[in-house]
C-alpha cells in the first residue's frame, strides 16, 4: 500500500489552483508504503462481532419465508388458491408451475421493497447521527414486524409487519458494513467485515432449523413461532448497538474529535493514531463540503465507485443464488421431493453456506478478493451447467418426472450444496466487503445506500418473480443465472483492482493505477495528467 491519500487526489481532478509542490507532494506520497499502527485488539473483535450481528436479521428473514410460505397450515390460512393448487385438490397440469402465485411470492418479495426505501432514507440519518443510531433503528423496526408477524391472524398482519421488517433490514444493512469497515483495522478489514456475511448465513441456517422442526408442532401452527423468533436476534442487535462505540471517522463527521482520538486509541490498542486520525480529518474535511453526496456521487471520478455500488449488488443477486435460499423447500417439492425431506435438504444445504463463508474469511486477506471472486465464478457456472442436465433429464419440458431414480435426489442436493459454497465463499460475503471499502468517506453513507437499494430491488425481483419464471423457463433457468454468472465474471476480472491490504484512506490510488480505470481517470483531467507526465 502506498501513502497517498484521495483527498490529495480529489484536489488534483478539481483544484483550478494545481500547484507544482502539489504534484511533486503527490509524486512523492505515491511511493512511501505506510503502516498505521494497529493490534487486533478485544474491543474492536467484539465490537465488529457484535455490529455483525445485525447480518443476523437479515439471514433470518432470508432463511426463513421460503420455509414458512412451503408449509401446508400456513398455506391453508392465508392463501388457500395455492394451497388447492399445490395439494393436489386442484391439480397444476405442469410440476414446474405447482407454486406460482404472485400473491404467495409477494410475501417474500415485499419485504424488499420496504428496505429499498429505508436503506436509501437511511443514509442522512447515519451521516447525521451516526451509524450507531442507524443500526438501532433498524433492529427496533425488526423486532416489531417479527412480532406482528408471529402473531399475524389475517393478511394486513403479514404485510405490515413484512413491511416493518424491511425498514429494518435497510436500516441495518446501509449501516452495519460501513461501520464494520471504519472500525476495523486495514489489515484484517476483510475478515471482520465478513463477519457481517458470516451472522447472514449463521441466521439463514437457524431459520432453516426452525423450519423443519416447527413444522411438525403446535398442530400446524408451528409458523407462528418461525416468524415470531426473528424478534430475538434484533433484540440482540438493539442492545449490542446500545452497547457499542460509533465509529472514529463518524465521531469526526460530527465534530466530535476528542472523543473520536480517544475511540481511535481504544481500538488499535496503541497511542501512536496520529497519522490514521489525520487522515480520518482530511477525509472529514473533504467530506464536509460535499453539500450534496447524491450528486456528487455522479461526478465523472467517482465513476468506478458507482459502478461497482450498482453491479456489485446487482451481479450478486443474479448468481441465483436466492433462488435457493428463498424457494429451496418449494424447488425442492417441485422438483420431486416430499414436504420433510424438502425442508431437511434446506437444511443441508443451509449449513454449507456459513462454513464455506468461514473458510472465506481465512483466505479473504491473504488471496486478495480477486481470486475468490474468479475462483467462486467458474465453481457456480459449473454447477448450474450440471444441475441443468440432470432436471432436464428427469422432467423435460413438461414437468412430469414419472417415477424419480435414485441418483437424483443426491446429485441434486451435492450440486447445490457445492454451488453454495461457490457462492458463499466469494460473491456472498464480497457483496457487502467490495463497496463497503472502495468509498471515499465524502460518499460513504449515500453511495452505500445505492448498493443497499440495488441490493434490495434486485432481491425483489428474484423473490417475486421466481415461481414464474420457473413456470416459463423450466430447467433454462438455471442457465439464465449461468449467463450472468459469465458475465459477472468477466466483469470482475476486468474492471475490478485488488484492494486488499489497503487503508480506507488510501484506496483511490487503486482505481489510478488500473489499467483500465486508470485511463479513465486520466482523460478526466487532461491538464494535471500533462503536468504529471512532464513531471516524470
Ligand atoms: C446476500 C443475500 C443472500 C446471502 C446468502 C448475502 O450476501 O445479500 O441475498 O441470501 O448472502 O448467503
Amino acid at each position: 500500500m502506498f501513502r497517498s491519500s484521495h483527498y490529495n487526489a480529489n484536489v488534483f481532478f478539481t483544484s483550478p489552483k494545481l500547484v507544482a509542490e502539489d504534484i511533486i507532494t503527490q509524486q512523492k506520497f505515491m511511493e512511501v508504503p505506510i503502516k498505521y499502527p494497529a493490534k487486533l485488539t478485544l474491543r474492536v473483535v467484539l465490537t465488529c462481532i457484535m455490529a455483525a450481528t445485525g447480518g443476523l436479521i437479515f439471514g433470518y428473514d432470508h432463511g426463513v419465508s421460503g420455509g414458512v410460505t412451503s408449509m401446508d397450515s400456513f398455506l391453508k390460512k392465508f392463501f388457500p388458491s395455492v394451497y388447492e393448487k399445490e395439494s393436489n385438490v386442484k391439480p397444476s397440469s405442469n410440476q414446474y408451475c405447482k407454486f406460482n402465485s404472485q400473491i404467495l411470492t409477494l410475501f417474500t418479495s415485499s419485504l424488499y421493497l420496504s428496505a429499498l426505501a429505508a436503506g436509501l432514507g437511511a443514509s442522512s440519518i447515519t451521516r447525521m447521527l451516526g451509524r450507531r443510531a442507524t443500526m438501532i433503528m433498524g433492529g427496533i423496526f425488526f423486532v416489531a414486524g417479527a412480532l406482528l408477524n408471529g402473531l399475524a391472524v389475517s393478511i394486513w398482519m403479514l404485510i405490515v409487519g413484512r413491511l416493518l421488517l424491511g425498514f429494518g433490514i435497510g436500516c441495518a444493512n446501509q449501516s452495519v458494513p460501513i461501520y464494520v469497515s471504519e472500525m476495523a483495522p486495514y489489515k484484517y478489514r476483510g475478515a471482520l467485515n465478513m463477519c457481517f456475511q458470516l451472522s447472514i448465513t449463521i441466521g439463514i441456517f437457524v431459520a432453516n432449523l426452525f423450519n423443519y422442526y416447527f413444522s411438525k408442532i403446535l398442530n400446524g401452527q408451528g409458523w407462528r413461532l418461525s416468524l415470531g423468533l426473528g424478534a430475538v436476534p434484533a433484540f440482540i442487535f438493539v442492545i449490542g448497538s446500545f452497547c457499542l462505540p460509533d465509529s472514529p471517522s463518524s465521531l469526526v463527521e460530527r465534530g466530535l474529535h476528542e472523543d473520536a482520538k480517544r475511540e481511535l486509541v481504544k481500538i488499535r490498542g496503541t497511542t501512536e493514531v496520529d497519522a490514521e486520525f489525520r487522515d480520518i480529518l482530511a477525509a472529514s474535511e473533504a467530506s464536509q463540503n460535499v453539500k450534496h453526496p447524491w450528486r456528487t456521487l455522479m461526478d465523472r471520478k467517482y465513476r468506478p465507485q458507482l459502478v461497482f455500488a450498482i453491479c456489485i449488488p446487482f451481479f450478486q443477486q443474479f448468481t441465483g443464488l436466492n433462488v435457493i435460499t428463498f424457494y429451496a423447500p418449494i424447488l425442492f417439492r417441485t422438483i420431486g421431493f416430499g414436504s420433510g425431506a424438502s425442508l431437511m435438504s434446506a437444511v443441508i444445504i443451509g449449513s454449507f453456506k456459513p462454513v464455506s463463508t468461514l473458510v472465506s474469511i481465512l483466505l479473504v486477506d491473504k488471496f486478495g478478493r480477486r481470486t475468490l471472486f474468479l475462483e467462486g465464478g467458474a465453481q457456480m457456472l459449473i454447477c448450474q451447467i450440471i444441475m441443468t442436465i440432470a432436471i432436464a433429464v428427469t422432467f423435460g419440458t413438461n414437468g412430469n418426472p414419472g417415477t424419480l431414480p435414485k441418483w437424483y435426489a443426491i446429485v441434486v442436493v451435492g450440486i447445490i450444496c457445492v454451488y453454495v459454497s461457490g457462492f458463499a465463499w466469494s460473491w456472498g460475503p464480497l457483496g457487502w466487503l467490495i463497496p463497503s471499502e472502495i468509498f471515499p468517506l465524502e460518499i460513504r453513507p449515500a453511495a452505500q445506500s445505492i448498493t443497499v437499494g440495488v441490493n434490495m430491488i434486485s432481491t425483489f425481483f428474484i423473490a417475486q418473480f421466481f415461481t414464474s419464471m420457473l413456470c416459463h423457463m423450466k430447467f433454462g433457468l438455471f442457465i439464465f443465472f449461468g449467463c450472468f454468472v459469465v458475465i459477472m465474471t468477466l466483469f470482475i476480472y476486468k474492471l475490478l483492482p485488488e484492494t486488499k491490504g489497503i487503508p480506507l484512506e488510501e484506496m483511490s490510488m487503486v482505481w489510478q493505477k488500473h489499467p483500465i480505470w486508470g485511463k479513465f481517470l486520466e482523460s478526466d483531467n487532461p491538464i494535471q495528467n500533462d503536468k504529471m507526465n512532464s513531471k516524470c
